[in-house]
């Protein structure tokens, strides 16, 4: 079904054996973000239960100029080891342009993380969460740090002593009011090379807008590039927001089945592709899933995780919706969206192929 090399299994990446995975393919380094920034697109957002290797795969297809894992725990990264994590960090076959988000709080803890995430995740770049509200994280790290923030400088600091990759950190605007361009500076004093600004507090989670008008005030008020993340659902919605004098733009939400939006952003090529080409995307992503994932405890190989994430793919489709929200393995997959498939004939590919506009992206920009 997959062609090229298989997926690396996580038990094929142990704690203690750091050269699992093959070394970092020369895309990422110092400079990295800068490179990139140098062509159109926007990036993919770190999404936990999103940002998965298959997600990022389709996005940086598709001419996402980076993409961004979920957040891994440093303490876990350094004290564990277990399968989780390591599918939080794991790269798919051949994946460069992905930046290895972290979150901590504790200097010496981050900077072990930021060489064990080197070691094995082969990332371009490594990112400070200091956005994530959940509680679990609270008093650990993430959007916490904008209480502290001296405590994010130092975190910074250390992170940076460890690589000679880009470090970048992602923000909200503050904990409980807008304290973001103290905190920028700050944080570029420190070192980041780029910063990505969520355009909310911590206290407003995701409700209300984001106010990129304060996202714009970061980026005329530091030195670094500033990535403005918060609402963008259109290609029109992100030309708009970058108009505003950020570098860059990142997409979250609004990418979840509908990785084009890359592609529009890249090549200017704004049409949605037809349902029957959208479809085998989806069974695409079902078949990535299956195969990063591999086996789950029940010895299935499971695609259950994308029921929140299928539909996203054929909002035009309704009536697929809750056979979509069912799905247990790609067979079932296939059998919901055969009628859709036949119509592109389609039925007997395991997925779409790479979209013209966008293969000959990559090819003009490897
Ligand atoms: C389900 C979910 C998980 C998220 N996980 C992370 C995360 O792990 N790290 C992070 O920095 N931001 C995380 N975010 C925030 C996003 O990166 C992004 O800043 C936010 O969703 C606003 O962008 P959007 O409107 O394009 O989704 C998450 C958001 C969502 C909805």
């Amino acid at each position: 079904m997959t062609s090229g090399p298989g997926p690396i299994s996580a038990a094929q990446i142990r704690p203690d054996q750091t050269s699992a995975v093959p070394t970092r393919p020369g895309r990422g380094g110092p400079g990295f973000y800068a490179h990139q920034l140098a062509r159109p697109g926007a990036v993919l957002a770190p999404m936990a239960g999103y940002s998965d290797a298959p997600l990022r795969q389709l996005a940086a297809e598709q001419g996402a100029l980076w993409t961004v894992s979920e957040m891994i725990s440093s303490r876990g990264l350094v004290l564990g080891g277990d399968t989780e994590k390591l599918s939080l960090g794991r790269p798919y076959p051949g994946e460069t342009r992905r930046a290895v988000q972290l979150f901590g709080a504790e200097p010496d803890i981050l900077a072990r993380a930021v060489q064990k995430a080197e070691a094995w995740f082969s990332p371009a770049a490594i990112d400070l969460n200091m956005g994530c509200p959940v509680p679990k994280v609270r008093g650990k790290g993430g959007a916490c740090l904008l209480q502290t923030p001296e405590v994010a400088y130092a975190l910074v600091q250390a992170m940076r002593s460890a690589t000679t990759l880009d470090v970048s950190a992602k923000i909200r605007l503050g904990w409980d009011h807008d304290r973001s361009v103290e905190i920028a500076q700050g944080l570029a004093e420190a070192g980041v090379g780029l910063l990505t600004v969520h355009g909310r507090t911590s206290a407003q989670r995701y409700t209300g807008e984001a106010d990129w008008e304060a996202i714009a005030r970061v980026a005329g008020a530091v030195p670094v590039p500033v990535i403005g993340s918060g609402d963008i659902t259109s290609a029109a919605g992100a030309r708009a927001r970058l108009r505003l004098g950020v570098a860059g733009v990142m997409i979250g939400r609004g990418a979840v089945g509908n990785p084009w939006i890359f592609r529009a952003l890249a090549t200017g090529e704004d049409a949605l592709p037809p349902a029957p080409e959208r479809a085998a995307t989806a069974l695409r992503h079902a078949q990535l899933h299956a195969d990063f994932y591999g086996l789950d405890r029940f010895g299935v190989p499971s695609v259950r995780a994308l029921r929140k994430v299928l539909p996203g793919y054929l909002p035009d489709h309704p009536e697929l919706r809750e056979a979509l929200v069912q799905v247990n393995t790609v067979e079932d997959v296939r059998e919901t969206l055969a009628p859709l498939l036949k119509q592109g004939g389609m039925e007997g590919t395991p997925a779409s192929p790479r979209l013209p506009a966008a293969a000959e992206y990559a090819g003009r920009h490897p």
